[in-house]
Formats: C-alpha cells, structure tokens, sequence
C-alpha cells in the first residue's frame, strides 16, 4: 500500500489528525513497542504556535453521541521550546514527521516556517488556517483572499511541502482550497473540527470553557466526505481527507470520493491503534475490489 504524498514515500495512507495522538506520550506509555508497531505512515504534530498558549480553561471536552466536542484552545510550549525539546523526540519517531503550525498574522506563521526550514527532521509543515488574523479580524482559512495573502507571504520562505489544513467553517470550502491551490499550495488536509455548543444542564450556561467548541468523530464523517469530494474536483492538488473515520471502509469512501492520504482523529482516544487497524482493513478493502 506503499504511497507518495508530497515525494514523501509512506508505508501506507493512513497519518494522524493533528493534536489527536501524542506521540511522545504514546513512546512513554508503549516503550520501545510503539517504534516497532507504529501506528501511523506520517506522523503529525500538534498545532505549534510561536508563543506559548495555556488553552482554555475547563471545561474541555463534551461527549456527543456521535462524537467529541473540544475546546482545547491548542495548548502548546511554543516554538523555541517544541524546536528543543520535542522535535528531537519526534525525529525518533520511525516515519516522517509533519509540524502543524498556527498563527494570527502573516508574521507569525512566517516566522515559523521560517524556523522549521532549516530543520531536515521537518517532512513537511501543515499550516492550521482556523486563526483569526488580528491585523483584518478574517480567519485565515475561511477567506480565499485572506488565505492567497498568507500563502502569498510563506511560499517563498521554504522549499518543504507546505499543507494547508482547511476548516469546514467556511462559506465555500472549494473556493478557498482554489485560492490555496493559486497561491503554491502543495496539498490541502480537511476537514478541522466544525463549530458547535453545548450547555450545562443544570445552569443553561456553555458547558465548555472556550464558549463554543469543535466537533469531531463520526457525527462530522458525512461533512467530510462532501467536502473531500468537493475540493478533489476542484483542484489538482493531492488532499489529505479526514472526519470521522472509524474503520477501513471510512478511509475508503474519503479515498474514493478524492483523498490521496486518510487522517485518523477522535478514533485514536478510542484506540492508540486505530491507525494500524484501519491501514490493514483498507488493505484487504483494496485486494478485494482489486479482484
Ligand atoms: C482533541 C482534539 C484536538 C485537536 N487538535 C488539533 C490541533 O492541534 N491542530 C489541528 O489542526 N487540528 C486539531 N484537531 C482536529 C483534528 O486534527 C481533525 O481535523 C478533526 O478532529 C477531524 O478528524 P476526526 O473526526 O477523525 O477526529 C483536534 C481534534 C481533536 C478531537
């Protein structure tokens, strides 16, 4: 099942969602056995921001029926930190590693790429556009002029695979992943987590710590799939599609309806070895249509 993505040649198609499996963590819990079973065929970060950020406060996870609703607020050490004391621990990793990096100006996602460009253990950066810009007050993914400036400012500043994670929150998703494809795009990812709320039974007031909060897992797997097939015909770029997926038929249908890669999320909490599972049903998937 062997996959170029990117001129990344993987094992097979299935990577994680970013911010939905911790590696490092997962190396301290598992040993030396998570090198040998890896779960995934590309391991991706969770979103790094130049300055550290708490995240929001609590609460932060509300369990739907079909799914998770989060409200992290991406946590993270920052930039200096993740370069010095994370990225090593990732490079140990037995695949190639993508960063997911977020800012709120054009600055400060240039000055992280800038900084993962000179690094050979960085793959590929994915950059999480769901950020309001401060300097305009549009998010950056959700605006296909918005997103062209950014991309406009970024692309000269590495030569390494530049994704861009699309949110679904937008108004026409295929005209920003047009305008991210015009402005030197090498692959798009989708879909990020979708809007949503709920509140405390008792006082009537939002549950979550963040207000609102996003949604994943199996309630969003028929958006995905929508949006993947949307986008795939209206770019050429290979696309990297995710929400809710489960089990193999999920990552097929996503591959189906145009994705070169499948992501794994909220299953991971499920099951740290989803990735694995999911990769070998797709395989037997495949042999069979194949026949
Ligand atoms: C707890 C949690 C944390 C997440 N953190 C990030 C993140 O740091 N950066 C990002 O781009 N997406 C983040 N996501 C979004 C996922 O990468 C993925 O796009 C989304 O969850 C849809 O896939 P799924 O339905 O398989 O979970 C997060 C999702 C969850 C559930």
């Amino acid at each position: 099942m062997s996959v170029t993505f990117c001129n990344l040649v993987l094992d097979h198609p299935v990577i994680n969602g970013s911010g939905t499996f911790d590696a490092i963590a997962a190396r301290r819990a598992f040993g030396d056995a998570l090198l040998e079973r890896f779960p995934f065929a590309a391991f991706v970060s969770k979103t790094v921001t130049v300055a550290t950020r708490q995240g929001n406060p609590p609460e932060r996870l509300w369990e739907l029926p079909g799914g998770l609703m989060n409200s992290i607020g991406l946590p993270n050490k920052g930039l200096e930190r993740f370069l010095a004391e994370d990225l090593p621990e990732l490079a140990a990793m037995p695949v190639p590693v993508i960063v997911n990096v977020m800012g709120c100006s054009r600055g400060e996602v240039s000055a992280s790429v800038e900084a993962f460009d000179g690094r050979p253990d960085v793959a590929a950066l994915e950059l999480n556009v769901s950020c309001p810009n401060v300097e305009t007050g549009l998010v950056m993914g959700a605006d296909p002029w918005e997103l062209s400036r950014l991309l406009e400012a970024v692309r000269p500043l590495t030569a390494k695979p530049l994704i861009v994670k699309l949110t679904p929150n937008a108004t026409d998703v295929a005209e920003v992943a047009r305008a991210a494809e015009a402005a030197g795009a090498s692959a798009l990812s989708l879909i990020n987590t979708l809007r949503g709320m709920a509140l405390d039974p008792v006082s009537g007031e939002p549950w979550l710590g963040g207000g609102t909060g996003g949604v994943s897992g199996p309630a969003i797997r028929a958006i995905a799939l929508a949006q993947v097939h949307s986008v795939a015909r209206s770019v050429e770029l290979p696309i990297v599609g995710m929400g809710g997926v489960q089990c193999g038929q999920d990552a097929l249908d996503l591959m189906r309806a145009g994705a070169d890669l499948v992501a794994v999320g909220t299953e991971s909490f499920r099951d740290p070895a989803a990735g694995l599972r999911i990769a070998a049903e797709l395989d037997q998937l495949l042999a069979n249509s194949a026949v």
